[in-house]
């Protein structure tokens, strides 16, 4: 029988390379998003169902949660949903903020919430996507960075608490990785092979998580490029 994922950020960027990955990993997926116009070759899969919404309608992401998951097995959470705004911290606009903190954050902690009873029975797997910002300084990325500072420390005690019910937890941690996320930034990926990843670097990453003995579990996964390069915008 297929295994069943819930994947979040599923419309671009590195969520879509994962969830090309689940699907020839034989996974049905939910995936989630806003706009879906750049992701034809999921949505032309029929084990792939697109839920097209915005992840901080909580009230409606809890009943699509509550309907996707009646009678059916859940063995993946992906929380890749994100977005981030860059400068100095007093030059954020307070919806900026709150938007971070909501969508890389409060919904994974929400999901986990709503979904952790299904993966214990199913004994299945959390990946949440972080950043290597979490580890580190960020200046003219301070609340970005707090936000993945709090997902990784939410996965790790999120493990604690579950692992004796044979759950998984892992907090991948990318470096720059070439999609869209900059958009809002005046700084962008590389243009250089060797100092930026591709969506796919990430979604390889994935398969070697789910792929590992069942016996161990890879708590952090941090992927970076061979060299450190930040290309600013014009
Ligand atoms: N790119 C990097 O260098 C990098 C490095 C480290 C970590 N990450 C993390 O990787 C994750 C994926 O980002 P990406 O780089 O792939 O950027 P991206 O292409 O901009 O993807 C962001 C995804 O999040 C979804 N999303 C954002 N806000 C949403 C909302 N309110 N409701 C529903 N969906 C929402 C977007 O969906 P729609 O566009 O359809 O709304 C999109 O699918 C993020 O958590 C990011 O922080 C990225």
């Amino acid at each position: 029988m297929k295994k069943t994922a819930i994947v979040t950020g599923a419309s671009s960027g590195i969520g879509k390379a994962i969830c090309a990955t689940l699907l020839q990993m034989d996974y049905e997926i939910y995936g989630f998003g806003r706009d879906f116009s750049d992701a034809s070759l999921l949505t032309e899969n029929s084990a792939f169902h697109k839920v097209e919404m915005d992840l901080l309608e909580t009230g409606k992401l809890e009943n699509e949660i509550r309907s996707i998951s009646k009678g059916r097995s859940i063995d993946l959470l992906l929380n890749c949903a994100g977005v981030g705004y860059y400068g100095l911290h007093e030059e954020l606009s307070t919806k900026a903020i709150s938007e971070m903190v909501r969508v890389n954050l409060e919904v994974p902690m929400i999901l986990t919430n709503l979904l952790l009873r299904k993966l214990k029975e199913s004994q299945g797997t959390i990946l949440n996507i972080a950043s290597i910002t979490a580890n580190q300084n960020n200046p003219h990325g301070a609340a970005y960075g707090a936000t993945k500072a709090g997902l990784q420390s939410f996965s790790r005690s999120v493990f604690d608490e579950a692992r004796k019910h044979g759950v998984k937890v892992t907090t991948i941690l990318p470096d720059m990785t070439d999609t869209n996320l900059y958009r809002n930034a005046d700084f962008t990926c590389s243009k250089d092979e060797d100092a930026r990843l591709l969506p796919e670097d990430i979604a390889h990453a994935v398969r070697h998580i789910l792929e590992a003995d069942p016996h161990l579990v890879i708590t952090e996964y941090t992927v970076r490029p061979q060299l450190h390069r930040i290309e600013k915008k014009n």
